[in-house]
């Protein structure tokens, strides 16, 4: 289970609102491998409801997509019972820090928006992110492409409006992200070459919903952004308020505006590539 996310219950809302952002940048790290695009066999680890391997399925050969949350997979193996069908896509359910997969069998490995929901334990080296990149060392071949979609702590301050209603659970939020520094070494320690990183600038991970001021007064919206587990019952009651009293005054998308402001240069992930040594 995520340590903080009931997937089981948000899997149902979780597409009215998600986006596949950053797809492009990660197509391109995969066409760094030995082998050609298309015929790449590529790990999607934690696939959620698999918006990131139906959107990849156009360019590589082969996915193989596991996730711990029986909610999510069910989704996913709906949404792309065709490709499955076709051999294109595999669904498994396994935890990414012990894949059911032999040493060497992938091409590319790819992790979109996972890793801030392990359990880990900064002051200690993150060692459950320690283990999960160890596992994707394991499983790729030599030369294999690995893309890590995440968040900087940057993006994490001012590439999302709505933080700033909730900054008690923003800062908690922000405390699961390993710093992207940081990250690239625990990956040059896994065994990876780290190669660079990435911001799609332009595009929000909760598509045009994004721009809805009112979005967080529902539940499908709040749904798709984890955050919102980690607000305190009177806190969110507060948001919702303060929300609506803004709206009374005609102030809301101004609002909105303000606290957007930086987030088209500095967008709302991150992809970090990296190759099998
Ligand atoms: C925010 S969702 C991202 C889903 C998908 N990658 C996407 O970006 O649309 C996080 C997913 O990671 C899965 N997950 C979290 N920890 C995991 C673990 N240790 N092993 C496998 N899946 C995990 C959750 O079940 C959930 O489906």
């Amino acid at each position: 289970m995520s340590s903080y996310e009931n997937y089981t219950q948000k899997s149902r809302n979780y597409d009215k609102t998600r986006e596949p952002v950053g797809t492009e940048i990660s197509v391109g790290c995969f066409a760094h491998a030995p082998v050609p695009l298309d015929q790449m066999v590529v790990l999607d680890a934690g696939c959620g409801t698999g918006n990131y391997s139906q959107a990849m399925l156009g360019y590589v050969g082969r996915i193989e997509a596991v996730d711990m949350n029986p909610g999510m997979l069910e989704v996913a193996a709906q949404k792309l019972a065709g490709a499955r069908d076709e051999g294109r896509i595999s669904f498994q359910s396994a935890q990414i820090d012990e894949l059911p997969f032999e040493d060497e069998h992938f091409d590319g490995v790819m992790i979109n928006q996972v890793l801030h929901h392990l359990p880990d334990d900064a002051p200690k080296g993150f060692p459950v992110h320690r283990r999960v990149f160890a596992e994707f060392a394991r499983v790729l071949k030599p030369g294999g492409v690995l893309v890590v979609n995440t968040c900087s702590q940057e993006q994490l301050r001012h590439g999302y409006w709505h933080y700033s209603l909730i900054p008690e659970a923003a800062d908690a939020l922000r405390a699961r992200y390993v710093p992207l520094d940081e990250l690239a070494e625990i990956l040059i320690d896994s065994g990876f070459a780290y190669r660079g990183r990435f911001a799609p600038v332009d595009a929000a991970i909760q598509g045009e919903s994004y721009f809805d001021p009112r979005g967080p007064l529902t539940k499908e919206w709040r749904d798709g952004d984890s955050v919102w587990s980690l607000v305190a019952e009177d806190r969110l009651n507060r948001a919702l308020s303060r929300i609506q009293n803004l709206d009374e005054r005609g102030e809301l998308e101004a609002y909105m505006a303000r606290n957007d402001a930086l987030r088209p240069q500095i967008g709302q992930a991150t992809i970090l590539f990296a190759s099998r040594e």
